[in-house]
């Protein structure tokens, strides 16, 4: 119902502000979650701008002052922050550095919460649950803050964690959003296409990473959207990145490393062009035919194929027999 929504806005809205009151002004939030923010290199205005906040490691640091200025148990259950066992009723979000989901429109929807501790005892983030307010294969992290720019610039980065969009930001790119841990959705990508059609994927520079972002080209194609792609080095993601160089390298860094999703694919899958044994590299061609048989649009998909022809060295006709193929088998 309505009055619900309104009800569960109104709490998440209460919890957000408590979480930054007691980053700012508490003395746990202060020494361990302001400082950890100061340390990873987060600036006070960059603090504010994304509304993080903290979580007392206690078991009733939210619950108390909200139970106390009337939000009711069930609201807060229903709103995610607090759950309930047999016996008893606790926060849900303790001892972590909070990062609030916003929606378009700038309401808190969702937490992201990340634990401090170096042990891996604990997940590294816990998020809220699914709640009358938050679908999180229809949201991405960041779009309140990115939208305007998204539009300007008329391109939106795509990365894979809260903490790149907010250092990306940092570095002076602010049209960048994160799918935050889920696989990106075709929910998604609508969203996203609303602002631009030019997406381009900046995922971390692992195995998952790579994984990820194939899986999320694909799909962008699939919903007629361009995309490119920029390899980190290993080991390095979009906020460690940024953050050990000035905001004028990063940018020039993103501008020459953006590749079209062909010549990406086909760079990484033949790791960098050095791998021509003719084996893998009918795997390389079927696998970004594969790609191109995607795209609804026949106009897009030609030039793609001859891109992809040039690039591989192997006749046009071949690969449009090939394609032609993949069409017939998927109709
Ligand atoms: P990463 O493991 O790459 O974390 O997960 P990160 O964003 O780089 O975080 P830092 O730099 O270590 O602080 C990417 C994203 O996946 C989601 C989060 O949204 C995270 O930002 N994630 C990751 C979870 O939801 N739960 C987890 O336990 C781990
Ligand atoms: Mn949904
Ligand atoms: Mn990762
Ligand atoms: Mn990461
Ligand atoms: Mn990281």
């Amino acid at each position: 119902a309505q009055n619900e929504r309104d009800s569960l806005f109104i709490a998440l809205k209460y919890a957000g502000e408590f979480f930054q009151d007691t980053l700012w002004n508490h003395s746990e939030g202060k020494s361990i979650g302001l400082s950890y923010f100061k340390e990873r290199g987060f600036s006070e205005a960059t603090i504010k701008k994304f509304d993080l906040g903290y979580s007392l490691d206690a078991w009733d640091g939210l619950m108390k002052p909200a139970l106390g200025k009337g939000y009711s148990e069930e609201i807060l259950e229903k709103a995610g922050l607090i759950l309930k066992s047999e016996n008893k009723t606790y926060d849900r979000f303790r001892g972590r550095v909070m990062f609030p989901i916003h929606n378009v429109g700038g309401k808190v929807i969702a937490f992201g919460a990340r634990t401090l501790r170096k042990d891996k005892k604990q997940p590294k983030y816990i998020n809220s649950p699914e709640t009358g307010v938050y679908h999180k294969s229809d949201i991405v992290y960041g779009i309140h803050q990115a939208r305007q720019a998204i539009r300007n610039e008329d391109l939106c980065y795509l990365v894979e964690g809260y903490t790149d969009v907010i250092s990306m930001h940092q570095s002076g790119v602010q049209n960048v959003v994160s799918s935050s841990g889920t696989s990106l959705t075709k929910e998604q990508i609508h969203l996203i296409g609303r602002y631009t059609k030019n997406i381009t994927v900046l995922y971390d520079g692992d195995a998952a990473g790579i994984k990820a972002s194939f899986r999320g080209i694909d799909l962008i194609l699939e919903h007629d959207l361009d995309v490119h792609a920029v390899v980190f080095p290993e080991g390095e993601d979009p906020d460690s990145f940024s953050r050990s160089m000035s905001s004028e390298a990063f940018q020039q860094f993103l501008k020459d490393n953006a590749q079209d999703f062909i010549t990406f694919k086909t760079n990484i899958l033949t790791e960098g062009g050095k791998n021509i044994d003719p084996v893998k590299k009918v795997a390389v061609i079927r696998d970004v035919v594969e790609s191109i048989s995607l795209i609804p649009d026949g106009i897009k998909r030609s030039v793609y194929l001859k891109s992809c022809a040039d690039l591989l060295e192997i006749d046009e006709q071949v690969l449009i027999s090939e394609l032609n193929k993949i069409l017939i088998k998927n109709r």
